[in-house]
């Protein structure tokens, strides 16, 4: 339980009670532009609510709220400053009220690990869910040896779990260059002195074609990474970006990256070249149909909603169901698809193309400038 002296809750320990479905109300007290542009949307049985702090310390009668006095109350606002007075104002009225150390610009830095079903030669498999952001990363242990695939910025996060997992890092994996977090792959790899794999596609600009700043060993269609007893295999699958690939062990798991979701699929137009680059996710959505099986278990770099989650909580499904259920990937005409994508064609924020150059080693950026980057959750999805 928090520390009621303190009134205070960390970031971390929210997210692990709300993924449990702990019966909590969260309390966002920032403007409600900001609540808009991104907040907590997690957790099995969230209770989410949104007063301004203005509004909320000038009501003149608390019950107004309609907040439930026998809950406690998680109050966030952006960095922890502004949450806390809200904490004191509910404590005072009777209300079990706890604020969270950090606010959303540390929510966005929660991981929550969990472990799925071990295969043949993968003894485990972890997906990393950063709950603020809808971003999963992965770890894959053989034998003592792990790849990580798209990690966070976050490196202490892997080195923790790693060690947990007493694993020691052999390669690091970007399945695309990713345009809605800063990537940690490539700095992993270097403290890890272990390579960082890469399709060659993906390691230009996709806006001017500059070359990227980068140490990487290619990884194409048919490459493979031996690690402990297993081996994962890449399939080319571009679309989203030219260079997205997949990963496939044991071809029991396919680890998708932002090439297909549980529900929708990658966005093509994050490029400006939407029309031929749905063309292309097309065509890798119309191999994968010819050559996956059924019973394969997609694992993908990003959800949107709750709603994807299994029974257990980990987003993933098995390659025939998302055939079946997903609106974009059950399409089976091409001109339909290319013309869905079209009218579900949407902004994305002006930073996804900085934090694409900062991936590429084009532009450097400090951890204060990725936070601001970074936040809100991804818009990597179709709709
Ligand atoms: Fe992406």
């Amino acid at each position: 339980m928090p520390d009621s002296s303190l009134s205070q809750i960390p970031p971390q320990e929210l997210a692990e009670r709300l993924d449990r479905g702990e019966a909590l109300q969260v309390l966002d007290v920032r403007a409600p532009d900001k609540v808009e542009r991104g907040h907590i949307a997690f957790g099995a049985e969230l209770d989410f609510h949104a007063h301004p702090n203005s509004k909320l310390l000038a009501v003149p009668d608390v019950r107004e709220l309609q907040l439930d006095n026998a809950r406690p109350i998680a109050v966030i606002c952006g960095h922890g400053n502004s949450s806390k007075k809200a904490t004191a104002f509910l404590r005072e009225r009777g209300y079990e009220a706890y604020s969270v150390i950090g606010g959303m610009a540390a929510w966005e830095t929660v991981y929550v690990a969990r472990q799925l079903s071990p295969t043949p030669s993968l003894s485990r498999v972890v997906q990393l869910d950063r709950v603020g952001k809808g971003a999963l990363s992965y770890v894959l242990v053989s034998d003592g040896d792990a790849v990580v695939v798209d990690p966070g910025r976050h490196l202490e996060r892997y080195d923790t779990l790693l060690a947990e997992l007493r694993a020691t890092p052999a390669a690091v994996v970007d399945t695309h260059v990713h345009a809605d977090y800063i990537s940690g792959a490539r700095a992993a790899a270097a403290r890890w002195q272990v390579p960082y794999f890469l399709h060659p596609d993906d390691a230009v600009s996709p806006y001017d074609q500059t070359p990227g700043r980068l140490t990487y060993q290619a990884l194409s269609d048919g490459d493979t990474i031996a690690f402990g007893r297993a081996t994962l295999r890449a399939a080319h699958v571009p679309g989203h970006t030219l260079g997205s690939t997949a990963l496939l062990a044991d071809d029991g798991l396919a680890l998708t990256g932002d090439f297909l979701f549980v529900q929708s699929v990658g966005r093509p137009d994050l490029a400006g070249h939407s029309e031929s680059w749905a063309k292309l996710l097309w065509h890798s959505l119309e191999r994968v149909r010819q050559t996956w099986p059924g019973e394969l278990l997609v694992l993908p770099a990003h959800y949107a909603s709750e709603s994807e989650r299994r029974a257990d909580r980990a987003i993933a499904a098995r390659f025939d169901v998302i055939s079946a259920t997903n609106t974009a990937a059950a399409m089976q005409d091409e001109r339909v698809f290319v013309k869905w994508i079209a009218d579900h064609a949407m902004t994305f924020p002006d930073a996804y193309r900085t934090i694409k150059e900062a991936n590429l080693g084009l532009v450097n950026v400090s951890d204060s400038d990725a936070e601001i980057l970074e936040s809100g959750p991804n818009l990597c999805a179709i709709g």
